[in-house]
């Protein structure tokens, strides 16, 4: 398994820009091979601006008809509700789409963390074509300043989310929402793909010890430690984020 990649950008705008570079990439080899393209996209701000582009000034880089786009984690909120990462890549992206020009599975969280896991966990095998081999694409994660991923909070049992590709998950008593559900390190790690969008300088400490914590082996307290691919692993960061030489 290659070990992870660090790129440096000036700035989120440049993140975003190298991040849609890479997903075209990826969607060209994969539409080429294997005739469709699955992309989990993560919630959060920094990945907005990406959603933006790929809406706007690249929106024709990507094959949308030959598109699967799943999440990595939703919120316990409807998909009108301010918090839902939903809404966001609805409001950023989905909502420029031709309708039904990409198929797209949302983790319907009004249902309850526990209902809406075991769904989403069905819709992954499902998307999966319930082949152990099958690999996503390409994964986006963003990274909290705790350490966490997508909804994988420190403190979390990773042992009870082996058999699952979907589960609930709790965030921190400071979170607006605290009911989640999460794709697991499971899921992500079959993958082809997984690239880390990072910014602000809020993000470099951590980030620094996340790396660190990666290259031996993993932190369960620094869930962003423990993802692993069967592919390529790249941090895309911006020089706030970017550790000190
Ligand atoms: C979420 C995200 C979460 C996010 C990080 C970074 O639902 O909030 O999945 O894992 O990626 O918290 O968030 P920012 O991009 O807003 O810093």
């Amino acid at each position: 398994m290659p070990a992870a990649t660090l790129t440096v950008c000036d700035d989120p705008a440049a993140i975003a820009a190298l991040a849609a570079r890479r997903i075209a990439a990826a969607a060209r080899e994969a539409v080429d091979q294997r005739f469709r393209f699955t992309l989990i996209l993560a919630g959060g701000s920094t990945p907005r601006a990406l959603y933006t582009r790929l809406a706007t000034v690249d929106r024709d880089s990507l094959p949308w008809d030959a598109t699967t786009m799943l999440f990595g984690d939703e919120r316990c909120v409807g998909p009108e509700h301010a918090d839902s990462n939903y809404r966001m890549v609805h409001e950023s992206l989905l909502s420029s789409l031709p309708p039904r020009s990409a198929r797209v599975y949302r983790i319907r969280g009004e249902l309850g963390a526990s209902a809406a896991a075991s769904e989403y966990d069905v819709i992954t095998h499902k998307v999966r074509n319930n082949d152990p081999e099958e690999r996503f694409d390409v994964v986006l994660l963003g990274m909290g300043a705790d350490g966490h991923t997508a909804s994988l909070f420190p403190g979390r049992d990773f042992s009870a989310d082996a058999k699952f590709f979907a589960a609930p998950a709790i965030a921190p008593p400071a979170s607006p929402v605290r009911d989640r559900v999460t794709l697991t390190l499971r899921a992500i790690a079959d993958s082809r793909r997984v690239l880390f969008l990072v910014a602000g300088q809020d993000k470099r400490e951590m980030l620094a010890r996340v790396l660190a914590a990666a290259q031996s082996g993993g932190d369960p307290s620094l869930p962003a430690s423990m993802i692993r691919s069967s592919g390529t692993i790249e941090w895309i960061v911006d020089r706030g984020a970017a550790p000190v030489p």
